[in-house]
């Protein structure tokens, strides 16, 4: 008998309706359409403009978006995980927040911080209590409202980052579909080239702090940039080569959405045709946890069951990995 695999069994996304332009930027920057979109790819990127709204409501909107359409009630849900660097606050946690705003009152939940890998690393923790068949439903959510946290006066940075969440749920398998296999990596030495200064305990908040535009992120991009080509490449390669594939076994690579020029090289370093690499940047830019999920939903109707995914990501910490996935439906 196949061992007992966590499947995906649905994915929903949201993305607030507020579009913030290439245009808008080069009102707000010094930048133009021409070099954001030959540089990054990127055309437009959501904003979170609600009231009185964060993160923990980006991901409710698509798990309550989620439960409708795979048939489930709140109720249902054993566990939901919310990959996430901008929770609603520093604690408590987001999750627990998303599980109240639900209504889902028999669920207990965390957030994974691991900023552009959450979602991998989430996805890959949740499987964890499926495949033991602890639990038999969990929502694994990756969103961030990375507006909360962007200095838009600083060029390097206001012209990538988007809002938005991305949700799947996970059950049990037994036809040996769903989370295969996973190489997740992380190195601490590279935290100070993609981080937020000051609001942690190493230096809580201050006036100065406030002044000196610390509660930004900040990044160092042609750095992280060259990271990050070489950590989803490698990762990818490990992951199929731990599997006894090849590129050419997958239907589809699913890449964080950083940088349009570094999807290509990975793609182009696998020797993989881009015509099966899901991309939305152009819409979203990067919403950090979000960006896995949120392709997913937009290329669900695309997926057939048995397609094989390797879904790939690098992020500050640093933080990357790949993750394989036969897809189920
Ligand atoms: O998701 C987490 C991981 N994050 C990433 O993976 C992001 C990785 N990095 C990147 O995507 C890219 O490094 C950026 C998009 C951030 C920057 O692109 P780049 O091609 O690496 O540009 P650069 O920083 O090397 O700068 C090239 C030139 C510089 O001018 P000079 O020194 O050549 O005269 C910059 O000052 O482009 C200039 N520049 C800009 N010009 C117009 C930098 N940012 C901008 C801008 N608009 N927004």
């Amino acid at each position: 008998m196949a061992k007992t695999r966590a499947a995906i069994t649905g994915v929903h996304g949201w993305v607030p309706e507020t579009r913030l332009t290439n245009a808008d930027l080069e009102k707000m920057v010094d930048t133009n359409d021409e070099w954001i979109y030959t540089r990054t790819g990127i055309k437009e990127r959501r904003i979170l403009k609600t009231e009185g709204w964060a993160t923990s409501d980006m991901c409710a909107e698509a798990v309550k978006g989620l439960l409708e359409k795979t048939g489930n009630s709140p109720e249902d849900i054993d566990m939901i995980i919310v990959a996430t660097v901008t929770a609603d606050m520093v604690f408590p946690d987001t999750a627990n927040t998303v599980c109240d705003k639900i209504g889902a009152v028999n669920a207990f939940g965390y957030d994974i911080n691991a900023a552009c890998s959450g979602f991998l690393f989430a996805l890959s923790t949740g499987a964890q209590f499926v495949q033991n068949e602890t639990y038999r439903k969990v929502i694994v959510v990756g969103s961030d409202m990375m507006s909360s946290i962007i200095d838009y006066t600083d060029r390097n940075t206001c012209i990538i980052f988007g809002d938005g969440a991305g949700a799947v749920l996970l059950e049990p398998n037994y036809e040996d579909h769903g989370v295969m296999d996973f190489v997740l990596r992380g190195d601490g030495s590279g935290r100070h080239l993609l981080h937020m200064k000051a609001g942690g305990s190493l230096k809580p908040a201050t006036h100065e702090t406030v002044e000196n535009r610390e509660h930004f992120a900040y990044q160092d991009g042609r750095k992280v940039y060259a990271h990050a080509v070489k950590g989803m490449s490698t990762t990818t390669e490990e992951v199929l080569r731990r599997n006894n594939m090849t590129a050419d076994d997958l239907q589809w690579i699913v890449p964080h959405q950083a940088n349009m020029r570094i999807i290509s090289t990975v793609a182009e370093y696998l020797k993989f045709p881009m015509e099966r690499v899901m991309v939305n940047i152009e819409k979203y830019g990067n919403t950090t946890a979000g960006t896995l999920p949120l392709c997913l939903w937009e290329y669900e109707s695309q997926l057939k069951k048995g397609d094989n995914l390797v879904l790939t990501a690098f992020g500050g910490g640093f933080t990357w990995g790949a993750l394989y996935l036969k897809w189920a439906y």
